[in-house]
């Protein structure tokens, strides 16, 4: 009995407090994508592989794809920012590598997120932020490669068409 009351308690708090809220709230949406990565190497030989691969990708040594900008990196995570050719869409890019004991292998959690305020569709930028960095070092032909994001958690995923 007591627990129901405390329960009607929160729950007319709840009630109050979203009464209280000025609708509608206009949200900004910043696009963004997650994925996880699973991989049969271990994590040090993966993190090494892409921070090779983001540096080789800086814009000052101007070739097309070269947009990528290391942030910071530890042999947990990788941080790099990603502007487009024309400069006027910038992304945060995380990734970050957990172990998996019991196979050797190591889940790499990665996530593109648009710093502007971009509309709901991107064309799959953000995810291709991400795979791109896979695909041109190979790492997606890489032994027990597999991917697990959906539309929900990845926008564009399913229907993007990345470049690299
Ligand atoms: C990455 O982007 C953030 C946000 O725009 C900015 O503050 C930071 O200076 C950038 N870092 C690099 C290395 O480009």
């Amino acid at each position: 009995m007591r627990t129901l009351l405390l329960a009607s308690a929160l729950f007319a708090g709840l009630i109050g407090s979203l009464a209280a809220a000025p609708f509608p709230v206009p949200v900004p949406y910043h696009a963004f994508c997650r994925t996880l990565w699973l991989f049969a190497r271990p994590c040090t030989e993966l993190s090494t592989t892409m921070l090779q691969q983001i540096q080789s990708l800086n814009p000052l040594l101007g070739c097309d794809e070269c947009q990528y900008m290391l942030v910071s990196a530890t042999p947990r995570a990788i941080k790099a920012n990603h502007t487009s050719l024309d400069g006027l869409q910038a992304e945060s890019i995380t990734f970050t590598f957990s172990p998996t004991v019991l196979t050797g292998g190591c889940r790499v959690s990665a996530q593109s997120t648009s710093l502007g305020f971009t509309s709901l569709l991107d064309d799959g930028l953000n995810y291709c932020n991400l795979y791109n960095l896979l695909s041109v070092s190979g790492l997606n032909r890489s032994p027990g490669f597999m991917e697990m994001t959906n539309e929900w958690a990845c926008l564009g995923y399913g229907l993007a068409t990345c470049k690299a």
